[in-house]
Protein backbone atom coordinates (compact mmCIF):
# COMPACT_ATOMS: atom_id res chain seq x y z
CA UNK A 1 0.00 0.00 0.00
CA UNK A 2 1.45 3.19 -0.76
CA UNK A 3 1.70 5.89 2.28
CA UNK A 4 -0.17 9.50 1.71
CA UNK A 5 -2.08 11.75 3.43
CA UNK A 6 -5.56 10.33 4.15
CA UNK A 7 -7.95 11.76 2.03
CA UNK A 8 -9.30 13.66 4.47
CA UNK A 9 -6.39 15.90 4.45
CA UNK A 10 -5.14 15.63 0.71
CA UNK A 11 -8.72 16.92 -0.58
CA UNK A 12 -8.26 19.75 1.49
CA UNK A 13 -5.88 22.39 -0.23
CA UNK A 14 -3.92 24.51 2.55
CA UNK A 15 -2.40 27.54 -0.02
CA UNK A 16 -3.64 30.81 -0.45
CA UNK A 17 -3.67 33.81 -2.02
CA UNK A 18 -4.82 37.19 -0.04
CA UNK A 19 -4.97 40.74 -1.79
CA UNK A 20 -4.38 42.39 1.56
CA UNK A 21 -5.77 45.64 0.70
CA UNK A 22 -5.94 49.08 2.63
CA UNK A 23 -9.34 49.20 2.81
CA UNK A 24 -10.77 45.38 1.91
CA UNK A 25 -8.53 41.59 2.20
CA UNK A 26 -9.63 39.15 0.18
CA UNK A 27 -8.95 35.17 0.99
CA UNK A 28 -8.30 32.69 -2.17
CA UNK A 29 -8.07 29.62 -1.40
CA UNK A 30 -6.29 27.43 -3.83
CA UNK A 31 -8.74 24.76 -5.73
CA UNK A 32 -11.75 26.74 -4.40
CA UNK A 33 -11.62 30.54 -5.81
CA UNK A 34 -12.72 33.35 -2.90
CA UNK A 35 -13.63 32.47 0.16
CA UNK A 36 -13.91 35.33 1.97
CA UNK A 37 -13.41 39.04 2.09
CA UNK A 38 -13.52 41.48 4.48
CA UNK A 39 -12.48 44.70 5.93
CA UNK A 40 -9.46 45.39 7.00
CA UNK A 41 -10.00 46.05 10.43
CA UNK A 42 -8.58 45.28 13.93
CA UNK A 43 -10.21 46.35 17.15
CA UNK A 44 -7.71 45.75 19.91
CA UNK A 45 -8.40 46.15 24.09
CA UNK A 46 -5.64 48.33 24.54
CA UNK A 47 -5.32 47.08 28.29
CA UNK A 48 -5.47 43.44 28.28
CA UNK A 49 -3.55 43.70 24.77
CA UNK A 50 -5.92 41.06 23.42
CA UNK A 51 -7.87 41.00 19.65
CA UNK A 52 -11.52 41.43 20.12
CA UNK A 53 -12.64 41.54 16.61
CA UNK A 54 -11.33 41.13 12.76
CA UNK A 55 -13.14 42.30 9.67
CA UNK A 56 -16.96 43.25 9.62
CA UNK A 57 -17.24 43.12 13.01
CA UNK A 58 -14.35 45.26 13.45
CA UNK A 59 -15.41 47.39 11.05
CA UNK A 60 -18.79 48.21 13.10
CA UNK A 61 -16.74 49.26 16.10
CA UNK A 62 -14.69 52.34 13.82
CA UNK A 63 -15.19 55.04 15.73
CA UNK A 64 -17.73 53.85 18.32
CA UNK A 65 -15.48 52.76 20.96
CA UNK A 66 -14.83 53.29 24.44
CA UNK A 67 -10.90 54.81 24.91
CA UNK A 68 -9.48 51.76 25.67
CA UNK A 69 -10.72 50.15 22.66
CA UNK A 70 -9.27 50.76 19.26
CA UNK A 71 -10.91 49.81 15.93
CA UNK A 72 -8.63 50.64 13.08
CA UNK A 73 -6.88 49.94 9.62
CA UNK A 74 -3.65 48.28 10.06
CA UNK A 75 -2.33 48.94 6.68
CA UNK A 76 -2.40 52.92 5.60
CA UNK A 77 -1.37 53.68 2.25
CA UNK A 78 -1.18 49.78 0.97
CA UNK A 79 1.54 48.81 3.39
CA UNK A 80 1.48 47.87 7.26
CA UNK A 81 1.19 50.74 9.70
CA UNK A 82 0.42 48.57 12.74
CA UNK A 83 2.83 45.42 12.14
CA UNK A 84 0.93 43.15 15.14
CA UNK A 85 -2.29 43.95 13.94
CA UNK A 86 -1.98 42.90 10.47
CA UNK A 87 -0.20 39.83 11.84
CA UNK A 88 -3.11 39.14 13.71
CA UNK A 89 -5.51 39.35 11.00
CA UNK A 90 -3.94 37.41 8.92
CA UNK A 91 -3.74 34.52 11.75
CA UNK A 92 -7.58 34.94 12.06
CA UNK A 93 -7.43 34.77 8.00
CA UNK A 94 -5.83 31.56 8.17
CA UNK A 95 -7.36 30.26 10.80
CA UNK A 96 -11.05 30.91 9.27
CA UNK A 97 -10.14 29.42 6.21
CA UNK A 98 -8.95 25.99 8.47
CA UNK A 99 -11.96 26.47 10.85
CA UNK A 100 -12.57 22.99 11.92
CA UNK A 101 -10.63 21.24 9.90
CA UNK A 102 -7.70 19.10 11.60
CA UNK A 103 -4.68 20.95 10.32
CA UNK A 104 -1.81 18.32 9.79
CA UNK A 105 -0.08 17.84 6.49
CA UNK A 106 2.59 19.86 4.11
CA UNK A 107 3.47 23.22 3.89
CA UNK A 108 1.18 26.58 3.68
CA UNK A 109 2.14 28.46 0.88
CA UNK A 110 0.83 32.11 0.19
CA UNK A 111 1.05 34.59 -2.29
CA UNK A 112 0.35 38.41 -1.28
CA UNK A 113 -0.48 41.50 -3.17
CA UNK A 114 1.21 44.28 -2.27
CA UNK A 115 1.62 48.08 -4.00
CA UNK A 116 4.36 48.41 -6.37
CA UNK A 117 7.42 50.35 -5.09
CA UNK A 118 7.35 48.67 -1.74
CA UNK A 119 10.07 49.09 0.09
CA UNK A 120 13.18 45.63 1.12
CA UNK A 121 11.97 46.77 4.95
CA UNK A 122 7.88 46.89 4.05
CA UNK A 123 8.51 43.36 1.76
CA UNK A 124 10.03 42.25 4.94
CA UNK A 125 7.08 42.97 7.38
CA UNK A 126 4.46 41.46 5.24
CA UNK A 127 6.38 38.49 4.91
CA UNK A 128 7.20 37.92 8.91
CA UNK A 129 3.57 38.94 9.24
CA UNK A 130 2.56 35.83 7.07
CA UNK A 131 5.22 33.44 8.55
CA UNK A 132 4.01 34.08 12.12
CA UNK A 133 0.93 33.42 10.91
CA UNK A 134 1.62 30.31 9.99
CA UNK A 135 2.77 30.45 6.95
CA UNK A 136 5.91 28.35 5.43
CA UNK A 137 6.67 29.97 1.96
CA UNK A 138 5.30 33.45 1.19
CA UNK A 139 5.87 34.99 -2.75
CA UNK A 140 4.84 38.50 -3.01
CA UNK A 141 3.21 40.28 -6.34
CA UNK A 142 2.54 43.77 -7.30
CA UNK A 143 -1.08 44.58 -7.21
CA UNK A 144 -1.46 46.02 -10.48
CA UNK A 145 -0.05 42.72 -11.58
CA UNK A 146 -2.55 40.63 -9.81
CA UNK A 147 -5.38 42.87 -11.31
CA UNK A 148 -3.96 42.29 -14.75
CA UNK A 149 -3.66 38.18 -14.50
CA UNK A 150 -7.25 38.50 -12.85
CA UNK A 151 -8.60 40.38 -16.03
CA UNK A 152 -6.70 37.75 -17.76
CA UNK A 153 -4.68 39.78 -19.69
CA UNK A 154 -1.75 38.47 -21.35
CA UNK A 155 1.32 39.82 -19.02
CA UNK A 156 4.14 37.80 -20.22
CA UNK A 157 3.86 38.53 -23.91
CA UNK A 158 5.59 41.31 -25.43
CA UNK A 159 2.47 43.44 -26.11
CA UNK A 160 1.65 46.76 -23.43
CA UNK A 161 -0.75 46.44 -20.59
CA UNK A 162 -1.98 49.16 -18.59
CA UNK A 163 -3.90 48.79 -15.89
CA UNK A 164 -4.89 51.56 -13.33
CA UNK A 165 -5.70 50.03 -9.55
CA UNK A 166 -7.47 52.83 -7.70
CA UNK A 167 -7.82 51.05 -4.16
CA UNK A 168 -8.44 52.65 -0.83
CA UNK A 169 -5.34 54.21 0.05
CA UNK A 170 -3.50 53.89 -3.26
CA UNK A 171 -3.73 54.29 -7.10
CA UNK A 172 -0.91 52.50 -8.79
CA UNK A 173 -0.43 53.19 -12.50
CA UNK A 174 1.32 50.63 -14.73
CA UNK A 175 2.51 49.38 -17.70
CA UNK A 176 3.54 45.57 -17.76
CA UNK A 177 4.84 43.55 -20.41
CA UNK A 178 6.90 40.67 -21.15
CA UNK A 179 5.70 39.61 -17.04
CA UNK A 180 7.51 42.76 -15.30
CA UNK A 181 6.18 46.05 -14.61
CA UNK A 182 7.99 48.47 -17.43
CA UNK A 183 6.45 51.92 -16.00
CA UNK A 184 5.02 52.53 -12.15
CA UNK A 185 3.67 55.49 -10.25
CA UNK A 186 1.74 55.20 -7.03
CA UNK A 187 -0.04 58.01 -5.89
CA UNK A 188 -1.67 58.09 -2.11
CA UNK A 189 -4.78 59.50 -3.47
CA UNK A 190 -7.54 57.37 -3.84
CA UNK A 191 -10.79 55.94 -2.26
CA UNK A 192 -10.10 56.91 1.19
CA UNK A 193 -8.66 60.62 -0.08
CA UNK A 194 -12.38 60.58 -1.81
CA UNK A 195 -13.63 60.40 1.30
CA UNK A 196 -11.73 63.19 3.34
CA UNK A 197 -12.11 65.39 0.29
CA UNK A 198 -16.32 64.71 1.01
CA UNK A 199 -15.28 65.17 4.67
CA UNK A 200 -13.23 68.48 4.56
CA UNK A 201 -16.08 69.87 1.97
CA UNK A 202 -19.08 69.53 4.34
CA UNK A 203 -17.14 71.02 6.98
CA UNK A 204 -16.21 74.43 4.66
CA UNK A 205 -19.29 74.40 2.82
CA UNK A 206 -22.21 73.25 5.77
CA UNK A 207 -20.30 73.56 8.56
CA UNK A 208 -21.27 69.64 9.05
CA UNK A 209 -18.67 67.41 10.45
CA UNK A 210 -19.73 63.78 9.02
CA UNK A 211 -17.73 60.72 9.98
CA UNK A 212 -16.01 58.28 7.05
CA UNK A 213 -18.66 56.15 6.76
CA UNK A 214 -21.20 58.61 5.96
CA UNK A 215 -18.46 59.80 3.84
CA UNK A 216 -18.28 57.09 1.77
CA UNK A 217 -21.69 56.21 1.11
CA UNK A 218 -21.92 59.74 -0.34
CA UNK A 219 -19.64 58.78 -2.71
CA UNK A 220 -21.00 55.28 -3.54
CA UNK A 221 -24.45 56.71 -3.51
CA UNK A 222 -24.05 59.86 -5.81
CA UNK A 223 -20.61 60.48 -6.05
CA UNK A 224 -18.91 60.81 -10.11
CA UNK A 225 -15.84 62.11 -12.12
CA UNK A 226 -18.00 64.22 -14.79
CA UNK A 227 -21.12 65.71 -14.97
CA UNK A 228 -23.49 61.96 -16.21
CA UNK A 229 -26.34 62.42 -18.65
CA UNK A 230 -28.07 65.31 -17.41
CA UNK A 231 -31.56 63.28 -18.60
CA UNK A 232 -31.26 60.93 -15.89
CA UNK A 233 -32.85 62.94 -12.82
CA UNK A 234 -30.07 64.70 -10.94
CA UNK A 235 -29.28 62.89 -7.69
CA UNK A 236 -28.62 64.04 -3.98
CA UNK A 237 -28.57 62.53 -0.63
CA UNK A 238 -29.73 63.55 2.81
CA UNK A 239 -26.34 63.43 5.71
CA UNK A 240 -26.20 63.71 8.99
CA UNK A 241 -23.39 64.99 11.19
CA UNK A 242 -22.99 67.62 13.45
CA UNK A 243 -22.92 71.30 13.42
CA UNK A 244 -19.74 72.75 14.40
CA UNK A 245 -21.70 76.20 15.29
CA UNK A 246 -24.46 74.97 16.96
CA UNK A 247 -22.68 71.67 18.43
CA UNK A 248 -26.07 70.40 17.15
CA UNK A 249 -27.14 67.35 15.12
CA UNK A 250 -27.70 68.52 11.46
CA UNK A 251 -29.12 66.79 8.21
CA UNK A 252 -28.51 68.47 5.23
CA UNK A 253 -28.92 67.28 1.64
CA UNK A 254 -26.06 66.89 -0.59
CA UNK A 255 -26.14 67.03 -3.82
CA UNK A 256 -24.43 64.99 -7.03
CA UNK A 257 -22.28 67.99 -8.24
CA UNK A 258 -21.43 68.94 -4.38
CA UNK A 259 -19.42 65.81 -3.99
CA UNK A 260 -18.18 66.36 -7.41
CA UNK A 261 -16.69 69.29 -6.74
CA UNK A 262 -15.67 67.77 -2.87
CA UNK A 263 -13.63 65.32 -5.27
CA UNK A 264 -12.46 67.23 -7.80
CA UNK A 265 -8.54 68.10 -7.67
CA UNK A 266 -8.14 64.01 -6.37
CA UNK A 267 -9.95 63.01 -9.31
CA UNK A 268 -7.48 65.42 -11.35
CA UNK A 269 -4.15 64.62 -9.68
CA UNK A 270 -5.55 60.40 -10.98
CA UNK A 271 -5.98 61.59 -14.08
CA UNK A 272 -2.83 63.57 -14.54
CA UNK A 273 -0.63 60.43 -13.52
CA UNK A 274 -2.02 58.34 -15.95
CA UNK A 275 -1.05 61.11 -18.72
CA UNK A 276 2.37 60.99 -16.84
CA UNK A 277 2.63 57.34 -17.32
CA UNK A 278 1.47 57.41 -21.19
CA UNK A 279 4.35 59.66 -22.07
CA UNK A 280 6.68 58.17 -19.91
CA UNK A 281 5.86 54.83 -22.39
CA UNK A 282 7.73 53.71 -25.38
CA UNK A 283 6.10 54.49 -28.47
CA UNK A 284 5.55 50.76 -29.46
CA UNK A 285 4.07 50.15 -26.21
CA UNK A 286 1.40 53.45 -26.34
CA UNK A 287 1.06 51.51 -29.93
CA UNK A 288 -0.29 48.47 -28.03
CA UNK A 289 -1.99 50.57 -25.27
CA UNK A 290 -4.38 51.90 -28.02
CA UNK A 291 -5.08 48.65 -29.61
CA UNK A 292 -5.98 47.49 -26.02
CA UNK A 293 -7.10 50.38 -24.04
CA UNK A 294 -6.24 51.35 -20.22
CA UNK A 295 -7.76 49.08 -17.81
CA UNK A 296 -9.10 50.34 -14.26
CA UNK A 297 -8.82 47.99 -11.45
CA UNK A 298 -9.72 48.56 -7.90
CA UNK A 299 -12.76 49.74 -5.73
CA UNK A 300 -11.97 53.35 -6.90
CA UNK A 301 -12.28 52.13 -10.88
CA UNK A 302 -16.58 51.74 -9.94
CA UNK A 303 -16.51 56.08 -9.51
CA UNK A 304 -19.39 56.97 -11.71
CA UNK A 305 -17.96 58.80 -14.73
CA UNK A 306 -14.51 58.25 -13.80
CA UNK A 307 -14.16 55.33 -17.25
CA UNK A 308 -15.41 58.43 -19.25
CA UNK A 309 -13.66 60.59 -17.90
CA UNK A 310 -10.10 59.19 -18.45
CA UNK A 311 -11.18 58.13 -21.95
CA UNK A 312 -11.82 61.76 -22.85
CA UNK A 313 -8.51 63.10 -21.80
CA UNK A 314 -6.34 60.17 -23.06
CA UNK A 315 -7.86 59.87 -26.12
CA UNK A 316 -7.63 55.71 -25.27
CA UNK A 317 -10.53 53.34 -24.96
CA UNK A 318 -10.79 52.40 -20.86
CA UNK A 319 -12.31 49.14 -19.83
CA UNK A 320 -13.37 48.72 -16.32
CA UNK A 321 -12.17 45.38 -15.39
CA UNK A 322 -15.21 42.82 -14.38
CA UNK A 323 -15.54 42.88 -10.82
CA UNK A 324 -12.65 45.23 -9.95
CA UNK A 325 -12.53 44.44 -6.28
CA UNK A 326 -11.77 41.17 -6.58
CA UNK A 327 -9.68 41.63 -9.34
CA UNK A 328 -6.08 41.72 -7.30
CA UNK A 329 -6.99 38.11 -5.32
CA UNK A 330 -8.52 36.37 -8.28
CA UNK A 331 -5.07 36.91 -10.25
CA UNK A 332 -2.92 36.24 -7.63
CA UNK A 333 -5.19 33.16 -7.12
CA UNK A 334 -4.29 31.86 -10.87
CA UNK A 335 -0.50 32.84 -9.87
CA UNK A 336 -0.76 30.74 -7.16
CA UNK A 337 -2.45 27.66 -8.89
CA UNK A 338 0.58 28.06 -11.44
CA UNK A 339 3.39 29.10 -9.65
CA UNK A 340 5.84 26.88 -12.21
CA UNK A 341 4.86 29.05 -14.93
CA UNK A 342 3.87 32.45 -13.44
CA UNK A 343 7.01 32.44 -11.12
CA UNK A 344 8.39 35.65 -13.26
CA UNK A 345 5.93 38.25 -12.29
CA UNK A 346 6.35 37.54 -8.54
CA UNK A 347 8.42 40.14 -6.58
CA UNK A 348 12.16 39.19 -6.03
CA UNK A 349 12.70 38.44 -2.57
CA UNK A 350 15.54 36.30 -2.40
CA UNK A 351 17.72 39.13 -0.67
CA UNK A 352 15.62 38.93 2.20
CA UNK A 353 14.96 35.30 3.02
CA UNK A 354 18.35 33.50 4.59
CA UNK A 355 19.45 30.84 2.00
CA UNK A 356 17.78 27.29 3.02
N1 LIG B 1 -19.14 51.97 -6.29
C1 LIG B 1 -18.07 52.60 -5.83
N2 LIG B 1 -17.81 53.88 -6.22
C2 LIG B 1 -16.73 54.53 -5.75
N3 LIG B 1 -15.83 54.00 -4.90
C3 LIG B 1 -16.05 52.74 -4.47
C4 LIG B 1 -17.16 51.97 -4.92
N4 LIG B 1 -17.11 50.76 -4.32
C5 LIG B 1 -16.01 50.77 -3.53
N5 LIG B 1 -15.37 51.94 -3.61
C6 LIG B 1 -14.16 52.38 -2.89
O1 LIG B 1 -13.09 51.53 -3.23
C7 LIG B 1 -12.14 51.51 -2.16
C8 LIG B 1 -11.78 50.10 -1.81
O2 LIG B 1 -11.26 49.50 -2.95
P1 LIG B 1 -10.32 48.22 -2.84
O3 LIG B 1 -10.99 47.15 -2.06
O4 LIG B 1 -9.88 47.90 -4.23
O5 LIG B 1 -9.12 48.83 -1.98
P2 LIG B 1 -7.93 48.06 -1.25
O6 LIG B 1 -7.42 47.02 -2.16
O7 LIG B 1 -8.38 47.62 0.09
O8 LIG B 1 -6.89 49.26 -1.05
P3 LIG B 1 -5.38 49.39 -1.57
O9 LIG B 1 -5.31 48.66 -2.87
O10 LIG B 1 -5.16 50.86 -1.71
O11 LIG B 1 -4.54 48.79 -0.49
C9 LIG B 1 -12.82 52.21 -0.97
O12 LIG B 1 -12.30 53.51 -0.84
C10 LIG B 1 -14.28 52.23 -1.39
O13 LIG B 1 -14.97 53.33 -0.83
MG1 LIG C 1 -6.01 46.89 -3.61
Amino acid sequence: MKFGWPKIFSNFSRDLAIDLGTANSLVYLKGKGIIFSEPSVVAVNQKTGKILAVGREAERMVGRTPSHIVADYPLVDGVISDFEATEQMLKYFIEKVYEGKFILGPRIRIVVGVPCGITEVEKKAVIDAAKNAGASEVYLIEEPMAAAIGARLTVQDAGGNFVVDIGGGTCEVVVISLGGIVISKSLKNAGNKFDSDIINYCQNEYKLLIGKRTAERAKIGIGSAMPLNTKIEKRDMPIRGRNLVSGLPEEIVLTEEDVRKAMEKSVRQIVDAIKEVIEQTPPELVADIMNKGIHLSGGGALLRGLDSLVARETKMPVKIIDDPLTAVARGAGIVLENLDKLKEVLLDTDTLEPPK
